[in-house]
């Protein structure tokens, strides 16, 4: 059975680009072993990511996420079973808060600056679906 898990997360103070790209690169070689695939966005101060895949893989993948001192305050924003892959071609693709995709994070955002934690499941659903049409997507 296939589900998304959607959460987001603020990144703890010392976290750098470096350890994003650290983070992405283990990312990819872990969730290519278990068949998880999905999305990391990071905006400098919040994660928001998308994980897909096998109900039991993605429940793992998660926990073992959230204990991860490297972002704090996880919060669940979707769990729902899936028919299909929305990002089959990502291990864990990667989208940046640039100043070109500004408009689109505030889009589904009903804050003045993109706050996933305020958003409803079905803003980050479709504000994920449409990055994925135009944003620049590294990792595959
Ligand atoms: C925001 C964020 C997203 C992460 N996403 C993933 C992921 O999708 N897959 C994964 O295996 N690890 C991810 N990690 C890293 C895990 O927390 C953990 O460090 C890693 O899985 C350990 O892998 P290792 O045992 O191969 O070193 C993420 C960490 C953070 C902070």
């Amino acid at each position: 059975m296939l589900v998304r898990l959607i959460y987001a997360s603020r990144v703890a103070s010392s976290v750098t680009r470096a350890d994003v790209d650290a983070i992405l690169a283990c990312s990819q070689r872990n969730n290519a072993r278990v068949g998880v695939t999905g999305a990391l966005c990071f905006t400098g101060t919040m994660f928001l990511q998308c994980l897909e895949g096998g109900r039991q893989a993605v429940n793992e993948v998660y926990h073992r996420i959230a204990g991860d001192p490297r972002h704090r305050d996880p919060a669940l924003l979707s769990f729902e079973e899936i028919v299909a892959r929305e990002f089959g071609d990502w291990a864990m693709g990667y989208v940046g808060h640039t100043p070109d995709n500004r408009a689109l994070f505030l889009k589904y955002c009903p804050h003045a600056e993109f706050d996933p934690y305020a958003m409803s499941a079905a803003s980050v659903r479709a504000l994920l679906a449409e990055l994925l049409g135009v944003a620049q997507w590294r990792g595959k």
